[in-house]
C-alpha cells in the first residue's frame, strides 16, 4: 500500500474543549493504519490542546493554519512560526486560498511565510490553486506556476515541503475536481519542482476541495495524489476516522 496523508483543516471551527472531545472520539475508532499519516490544522487557540492530545499517537501531528513571517514583535493578533512551534505545531499551512482571497495575502507574502516556517523548523504545506475564471480561461498551470515561483523564490536548500493543490472553485462548494483534472495539475507541479526546486524532497502533493466520504476512494485511486486536505468533511470525528481508513484500490 502506498503511504497517504489525510490532512484536516478545521478552519474557524473547534475550540480547545471541543478539540479534546473531538480527538477522544476520533481515537476511539483505534490507531490509524500504518502507512497513513493524519495532520490536524486546528485554529490557533486549539493548537496546544490538539498537540497535547495527539502526542503518543503514531503518525498524527498538529499544524498551524497560518503564520506571520516575523518571528516576534508588535504585531497584534498575529502568530509567528516560533510561537506556533511552542504550542506544539510541527507544520503549517501557507497561502491557503482563504488567506489569499478573503484576507488579501499576496504571492510574495507566501514566500516570506514559507521562509519563516522553514527557519522555525515547521514543515510548510504550501497551498496553490486557480479560481474558476482562471480555469475557464485556460490559465490553471500559469497561475499555479506563478504561485510556486513566488513561494520558492530564494529557497535552494534541501527541504521537506508539501504542496496542496486546492482549486478555489472546489473549496466548500461540493464540486470536487475529477481525479483526472487533479492529476494533470499534480503532474505540472511535480514537473516544476523537479526542474526548479530539485532540493525540495520529497514532493508530497495533496489534493483539496470538497473531498468527502463519497469521493475520497475515487480521488485517492489516482496515484498522482499523495493524500487529501479536507475542510468540511474533517469536522465530524467519526466521519473523519472513517475517511482516513478509506480503502484505496
Ligand atoms: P472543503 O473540504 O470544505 O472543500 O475545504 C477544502 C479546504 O479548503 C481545505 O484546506
Amino acid at each position: 500500500m502506498r503511504p497517504l496523508v489525510f490532512a484536516a483543516n478545521w478552519k474557524m471551527h473547534v475550540g480547545p474543549p471541543e478539540a479534546r472531545e473531538y480527538l477522544r472520539a476520533f481515537f476511539a475508532a483505534g490507531e490509524i493504519p500504518h502507512e497513513r499519516a493524519v495532520w490536524f490544522f486546528p485554529p490557533a487557540v486549539s493548537l496546544e490542546a490538539v498537540a497535547q492530545n495527539v502526542a503518543g499517537h503514531r503518525n498524527v501531528v498538529a499544524g498551524a493554519q497560518d503564520i506571520y513571517w516575523e518571528a516576534k514583535g508588535a504585531f497584534t493578533g498575529a502568530i509567528s512560526a516560533p510561537l506556533a512551534a511552542q504550542a506544539g505545531a510541527r507544520m503549517t499551512l501557507i497561502g491557503h486560498s482563504e488567506r489569499r482571497h478573503v484576507f488579501g495575502e499576496t504571492d510574495e507574502q507566501t514566500g516570506e511565510k514559507l521562509a519563516a516556517a522553514l527557519a522555525a523548523n515547521l514543515q510548510p504545506v504550501l497551498c496553490v490553486g486557480e479560481t474558476l475564471a482562471q480555469r475557464e480561461a485556460g490559465e490553471t498551470t500559469a497561475v499555479v506556476t506563478r504561485q510556486l515561483v513566488a513561494a520558492f523564490a530564494g529557497h535552494s536548500g534541501k527541504r521537506h515541503v508539501t504542496i496542496a493543490y486546492e482549486p478555489v472553485w472546489a473549496i466548500g462548494t461540493g464540486r470536487n475536481a475529477t481525479p483526472k483534472d487533479a492529476a494533470e495539475v499534480h503532474r505540472a507541479i511535480r514537473g516544476w519542482l523537479k526542474g526548479n526546486a530539485p532540493a525540495v524532497v520529497p514532493f508530497v502533493i495533496l489534493y483539496g476541495g470538497s473531498v468527502n466520504l463519497k469521493n475520497a476512494a475515487e480521488l485517492l485511486a489516482e496515484h498522482e495524489l499523495d493524500g487529501v486536505l479536507v475542510g468540511g468533511a474533517s469536522l465530524d470525528p467519526r466521519g473523519w476516522a472513517q475517511l482516513v481508513r478509506t480503502a484505496v484500490a
